[in-house]
């Protein structure tokens, strides 16, 4: 396609119309390739409810519909006493996830997440659910269980991966539920500081190469956290927590020539990265330093012609890197679209209950 029919179809434009319906689509039926992903339904749901409210086209959703189904999967303890059996009392990430109790009413196989359970958090602040009406103390008290000593989280009480993720997850849960009973803050401070490496960045485990997504989750659960300020490149404030120079020089050589960003070193340009890193610079105040026609010239080569964002050029679109696309333009404040509460992942106007 020449340039002059690019600009007769509009490609060289935010197709915001066709990504809402992409959408639609998704909120309605999702295709077979997410089969294999159920076991992240409520992950799946986010993108989507969170995607169309940033798109300014919430009004497709039915909201009642929307909390009973999210509520569904939240798993609850039998009794009060059960909160120190050692499991989290969470949200299930799917159907295929959640088994019913048994006869006695004990959750023997309770496989609660904390990353379901942001998304579920997420989704109903998204919709306007009045959260304190929600049963969070169980949430909040049993989230401890999963607070490991070197202050990370693993997401689940039967094991799994820890890292920056599950503070960030951890660190988004209370901030939403305005109860930060739920983690020794000291503790998960200390394991975020450990992930800076020597080039500035953070890995997502402490001497863990630097990585975009371990980044924002450092940067996003310190300022939920209240550690740092919004804007410290502007307001002459300086972190005597992190290492802002060092940490700003790694992001700013993530943009690369044509105009996307990359997680590491070494790889190639990613949509998903423009809002990873793009989110950093937006909390640290420093969203000028980027070349915002360059990487709005990369997002849109990545834009589909029926809607959505792939990962790389050219390519079909995905589900995550489309909301991450969504994300992206909010931060290069694309007319039209709802401004995003970077450290959360939702619009602002959710997060401030508007
Ligand atoms: C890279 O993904 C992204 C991250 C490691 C950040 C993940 C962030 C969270 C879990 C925070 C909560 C957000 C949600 C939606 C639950 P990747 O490893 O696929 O990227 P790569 O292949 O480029 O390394
Ligand atoms: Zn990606």
């Amino acid at each position: 396609m020449n340039s002059s029919e690019e600009e007769c179809c509009g490609l060289e434009m935010m197709q915001k119309d066709l990504h809402a319906t992409f959408l639609e689509m998704m909120y309605y039926l999702l295709p077979s390739p997410y089969e294999s992903q159920e076991t992240n339904h409520l992950t799946l749901a986010y993108f989507v409810i969170s995607g169309l409210d940033i798109l300014n086209s919430l009004h497709s959703v039915a909201k009642d519909a929307v909390v009973s189904w999210v509520l569904s999967f939240q798993a609850h303890p039998c009794a009060k006493a059960d909160l120190n059996d050692g499991q989290f009392y969470g949200f299930h990430g799917s159907k295929t996830s959640q088994f019913p109790p048994d006869k006695n009413g004990i959750l023997v196989h309770n496989n609660s997440h904390l990353a379901s359970t942001y998304c579920a958090i997420a989704i109903l602040k998204i919709v306007g659910y009045e959260l304190s009406n929600l049963d969070s103390e169980p949430i909040v008290s049993s989230m401890r269980n999963l607070q490991q000593p070197d202050g990370s989280f693993i997401p689940i009480h039967t094991g799994g991966e820890t890292d920056l993720r599950f503070v960030y997850c951890a660190a988004a849960v209370c901030f939403m539920l305005n109860n930060w009973s739920g983690m020794d803050k000291e503790k998960a401070k200390d394991y975020i500081l450990r992930c800076q490496s020597y080039d500035g960045g953070f890995g997502l485990v402490p001497g863990a190469e630097s990585h975009g997504g371990g980044t924002y989750c450092a940067i996003a659960s310190l300022r939920l956290m209240g550690l740092i300020e919004d804007n410290i490149l502007s307001s002459c404030v300086s972190s005597t927590l992190i290492d802002v120079p060092l940490l700003l020089e790694w992001i700013l050589q993530r943009q690369g020539i044509d105009g996307g960003f990359q997680g590491r070193r070494n790889k190639s340009s990613d949509t998903c990265y423009a809002f990873w890193i793009g989110a950093v610079l937006r909390i640290l105040g420093g969203s000028n330093f980027v070349d915002h026609k360059a990487l709005r010239g990369f997002l849109l080569s990545c834009q589909y012609k029926y809607g959505g964002f792939s990962k790389f050029p050219g390519e079909y679109p995905d589900l995550y890197h489309s909301f991450y696309g969504f994300t992206a333009f909010s931060l290069l404040e694309e007319s039209g679209l709802k401004s995003l509460c970077s450290q959360l992942g939702i619009t602002e106007n959710a997060a401030t209950e508007l």
